[in-house]
């Protein structure tokens, strides 16, 4: 799947401006504030239906303007489609394939897709394991509608329990009361810590080939599943049985799915706690090549690469890797100065004058 050409109007600093783009290597190169990021934003957002950065979308609308617009002209193996989105101040924004609207973001996914990467996704390693369960609950969601409802499901239970540790009910009774929530709560865990596991399993390999390459065979990359170890219902349930004292003195459900997380290691080191800030974004950056694989996969097309900012904090091995990579993937990539010696077509950002 590629890119041909995007279309904007009144999009955040373009008033109205095309850009073309081919096969490979597509380098958006410009000063600071001149709209590079701008300009992957509105890509992406015709990936998903949403902005990576903006949290009220109306903000994308030119200021003093009314009405935005962005139009991607898309290319696939069974032919050529467009995806269309407008802004509007007043109303809701519409979304258009193939210029028909259409009633619900989730009809958008699949039909044009990306991987973004950003300095910012070094959080994926870095941060709390609340960033990689998200990660991870993302992909699976994209993959297996079932798992968004048993999760959604999953912390309704949790809440439910939560709120029974505050309350003052005599042991005996809640620990009756608890039978209900425990089966709810094991039932949802043991779903979801299965998907979960598969996810990683199939995840790793893909992560582990993308970071040999990177580092060109240098580092080894391993991705591992940490969560829940019991395997059945019954011992899910054993398990938060005897964790309730604890549980009550703490307030809330120490145990269970919503503590898992993904350890990332490189040459036996867990690169959360030691590993460099290089060593870092080369892991996220092998982490997002692996989703593009996976995505590949079950697609049977690749999606587009979408690069912003990131050359500046890959060493020079790294750098050349990741350019090579770019030239059987299509890729947009943002930079304020180039000179590799790499086949690319360069697209220079200049500020409209108003
Ligand atoms: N809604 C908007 N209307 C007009 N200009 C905007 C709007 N949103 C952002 N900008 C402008 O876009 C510029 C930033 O663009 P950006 O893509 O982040 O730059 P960079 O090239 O550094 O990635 C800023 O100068 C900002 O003023
Ligand atoms: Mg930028």
């Amino acid at each position: 799947m590629e890119i041909t050409k995007i279309q904007l109007f009144s999009y955040r600093s373009y008033l109205k401006q095309e850009f073309e783009f081919k096969s490979g290597l597509n380098v958006i190169c410009g000063k600071n504030a001149q709209g590079k990021t701008n300009l992957l934003e509105a890509v992406y957002f015709c990936v998903v239906g949403k902005s990576f950065r903006a949290s009220r979308e109306k903000e994308v609308i030119t200021i003093d303007k009314d009405i935005a617009k962005i139009k991607v002209f898309i290319k696939k193996k069974t032919g050529t489609s467009t995806v269309e989105i407008i802004f509007s101040r007043n109303n809701k924004k519409t979304v258009k394939i193939n210029g028909i609207p259409i009633k619900k973001i989730s009809e958008l996914l699949g039909e044009f897709n990306g991987i973004f990467f950003s300095p910012d996704e070094l959080k994926l390693i870095k941060e709390s394991p609340e960033d990689r369960r998200r990660f991870m609950d993302i992909d699976i969601s994209q993959t297996t509608k079932q798992y968004f409802y048993i999760l959604s499901r999953y912390n309704e239970v949790l809440q439910n329990r939560n709120k029974q540790l505050k309350t003052d009910i005599p042991f005996d009774e809640l620990k009756n009361i608890m039978q209900i929530w425990n089966e709810q709560l094991a039932d949802c865990a043991l779903k979801i810590s299965k998907y979960r596991q598969n996810f990683v399993l199939s995840l790793a390999p893909y992560a582990k080939k993308a970071h040999a390459y990177l580092t060109d065979n240098a580092e080894d990359l391993e991705v591992e599943y940490v969560g829940i170890k019991e395997q059945t219902k019954e011992d899910i349930i054993k398990k938060l049985e005897s964790n309730l004292e604890k549980d009550l003195q703490l307030g809330y459900t120490s145990y269970g799915i919503h503590r898992d997380d993904i350890k990332v290691i490189v040459n036996g080191i867990d690169v959360r706690t030691y590993g460099s800030q290089g060593q870092q974004r080369t892991c996220a950056l092998a982490l997002k090549l692996a989703e593009l694989s996976i995505i590949e996969n079950v697609t049977h097309s690749k999606p587009v690469l979408l690069l912003d900012d990131v050359l500046s904090e890959l060493d020079e091995g790294r750098k050349k890797k990741l350019l090579e990579y770019c030239q059987n993937t299509q890729t947009l990539i943002t930079c304020t100065s180039f000179d590799y010696d790499v086949p690319h077509n360069l697209i220079q950002i200049h500020k409209e004058e108003v």
